[in-house]
């Protein structure tokens, strides 16, 4: 293989696991106590507002009193480190709703961190009414009004199953250039993420999965290295920024 020069990585809920969030499909996972369709679709929201607000009016507290561990800490570091080393970059994509990609890249410095949330953010709403999205800590359930706007008609600003994933073009993008392809704690049972290992080996990039265990598109990679994302991945950003 030739060096790489640009790297796509994707995660998903795997590599927040060890700061204490769980995982959707896991044992115990989120999906065993919630049923999708009660709270994580557009349908769902307009049966149920009050639900599914409660719902994410929880994981929005939980997330904030969680901090990124290992895992997100290396992969800010190759973000930081990798363009000057290599001449490339690192596209982060996450799957994942939570803030601690971006609360690392901030503790590492990283200039410019750019982390796509494909799936949204718990830390912001949209505004259903002046379509304004903005960052939020509080909770929705009470109603307040947008800042924006003055209208009671916030949303958690999170893609819904039947919803279309933000940034795909920049997404394909990315992928189209790169070299590399990392799929890290993610199970591969969602659509459109769980596709791109496939793209990116169609279009040429060398592709690696890094997971607690096999994940359902496992065959498609290159390579896959099996344990604890906060081990695991700093060994192989580690790796990486040595040159190995
Ligand atoms: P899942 O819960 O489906 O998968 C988590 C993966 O992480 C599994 O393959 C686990 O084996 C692995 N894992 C668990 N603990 C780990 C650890 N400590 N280190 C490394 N890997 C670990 O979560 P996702 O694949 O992220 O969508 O789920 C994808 C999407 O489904 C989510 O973004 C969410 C969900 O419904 C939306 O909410 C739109």
């Amino acid at each position: 293989m030739m060096p790489p020069r640009n790297i796509v990585i994707l995660t998903g809920a795997g590599v927040s696991a060890e700061s204490g969030i769980g995982t959707f499909r896991d044992s115990g996972g989120l999906w065993e106590q919630h049923r999708v369709e009660d709270v994580a679709t557009p349908e769902a929201f307009a049966r149920d507002p009050d639900l599914v607000h409660r719902f994410y009016d929880m994981r929005r507290e939980q997330i904030q009193a969680r901090a990124p561990n290992a895992a997100h800490l290396a992969l800010a570091r190759l973000q930081r480190d990798w363009p000057g080393q290599s001449g490339g970059r690192v596209t982060l994509v996450t799957q994942n709703v939570d803030d601690l990609h971006d609360r690392a890249a901030r503790a590492e410095g990283v200039v410019d961190a750019d982390v796509i949330h494909m799936h949204g953010e718990h830390l912001s709403v949209w505004c259903t009414a002046c379509d304004a999205r903005q960052g939020w800590t509080g909770a929705l359930a009470d109603r307040p009004a947008c800042p924006s706007c003055g209208v009671p008609a916030l949303r958690p600003d999170i893609v819904w199953f039947g919803e279309m994933p933000y940034r795909m073009e920049a997404i394909l993008t990315a992928i189209d250039e790169a070299d590399m392809f990392v799929s890290i704690g993610t199970s591969g049972a969602v659509y459109p993420a769980a596709g791109f290992v496939r793209t990116a080996a169609e279009l040429g990039a060398w592709t690696l999965e890094l997971n607690l265990e096999a994940s359902q598109g496992t065959d498609w990679f290159d390579e896959a290295r099996h344990g604890p994302a906060t081990r695991i991945v700093p060994a192989w950003v580690e790796e990486m920024l040595s040159g190995g």
